[in-house]
């Protein structure tokens, strides 16, 4: 039930990270495919990525994610009541990965789905979620981004074999009325989809075509032009939503998916390098759970902090991409 005076206000109460065990690094990548540790770092600023063991998956990364989050909130599992998680790279074709992570932390009956919005896909759940709390369809939220784009590369392709990793993150929100959260909780939104550039980074399957799974297809430069001009719009567009100047965030937690597009946004927008939580070097480009990991570690490290204001943004497939406000 939604508060009698109004909306309620999704604030933050914990999260969580998990990668798998196993590190590639770029000096295993150079005896796979014709490339260098060099190259990779000049583009990408990429230095490893970890990759799912074979009986690690989407629900298994987004699960131990989740407990993580749960111990991080001091929560129970019967304390969740909607369960959204973003992934492209499903155990299933369905049912939706948030089901079977739902099933797995033995959570009661509750709603729980998948987002699919490629790279972007947490900030897109993270909007869904934080909609169905200030409407008072749920309580409390787990909201995951989870990959296994291990499972999607052609590893003999060098254009992109080298960029991706696997990994999950999560985010709890809790619903509180608006009037006594006290400027804390999710502020604002800017999300935005442009599916004239849907060939320029897609699989080549999917179970209403060809019904097989498919390999990832990118063409980078491309995507690269469209990124930063993009995710600079949406980041304005989100702090003008929410009434706040770029220049009063404390912390920006970018996808990452390239060092260059980190700084080429930071460049365009003014924002302090320190600023900016960049973890590409260590994960590569995990989708959809790039925001929630490279959060994880931020928050991990001591550099984000409760009463902190957060921008989450990404870009990715679609194209979608956005950004969401968090006071924690
Ligand atoms: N190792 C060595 N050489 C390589 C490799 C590799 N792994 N990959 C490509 N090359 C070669 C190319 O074949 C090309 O050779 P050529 O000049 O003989 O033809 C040369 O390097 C330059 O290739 P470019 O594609 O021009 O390299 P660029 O500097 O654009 O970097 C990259 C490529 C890293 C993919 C870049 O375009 C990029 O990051 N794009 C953004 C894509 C992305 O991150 N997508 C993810 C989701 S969308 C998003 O989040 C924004």
């Amino acid at each position: 039930m939604a508060h009698a005076s109004g909306l309620m206000r999704s604030v933050f109460l914990g999260s969580g990270a998990m990668t798998p065990e196993r590190i590639v690094t770029n000096a295993e990548l150079e005896t796979m495919v014709d490339t260098s540790d060099a190259w990779i770092q000049e583009r990408t600023g990429i230095a490893q990525r970890a990759v799912a063991g074979p009986l690690e998956t989407t629900a298994s990364l987004g699960t131990e994610a989740a407990r993580r989050a749960l111990a991080d909130a001091t929560l129970k599992p019967e304390d969740i009541d909607l369960i959204v998680c973003a992934t492209s790279t499903p155990d299933r074709t369905f049912p939706a990965t948030a089901t079977l992570i739902h099933a797995e932390l033995g959570i009661p009956v509750a709603i729980a789905f998948d987002v699919q919005a490629v790279c972007s896909g947490f900030v897109y759940a993270l909007s869904v979620a934080d909609a169905l709390v200030q409407t008072g369809q749920a309580k409390t939220a787990l909201v995951i981004g989870a990959e296994t784009f291990s499972r999607i590369l052609d590893w003999s392709d060098r254009t992109t074999a080298v960029l991706f990793g696997d990994g999950a993150g999560a985010m709890i929100l809790g619903s509180v009325p608006a009037e006594e959260a006290g400027g804390r909780g999710v502020l604002a939104h800017a999300l935005r989809a442009d599916g004239r550039h849907a060939d320029l980074l897609y699989v080549d399957g999917g179970a209403s075509q060809g019904g097989r799974i498919g390999k990832l297809k990118m063409q980078g430069q491309a995507v690269f032009r469209h990124a930063v001009g993009n995710i600079s719009e949406a980041i304005a567009a989100c702090c003008a939503k929410a009434g706040v100047e770029v220049a009063d965030i404390d912390w920006f937690v970018p996808h990452q998916a390239n060092r260059r597009i980190l700084e080429g946004v930071a460049r365009r927008m003014g924002l302090d390098d320190h600023k900016v939580i960049t973890t590409v070097t260590q994960h590569g480009n995990t989708s959809a759970a790039s925001v929630p990991l490279a959060f994880e570690v931020a928050r991990q490290d001591g550099r984000i902090k409760k009463g902190d204001l957060v921008l989450l943004e990404a870009m990715g497939g679609g194209f979608t991409w956005g950004a969401s406000l968090i006071r924690l």
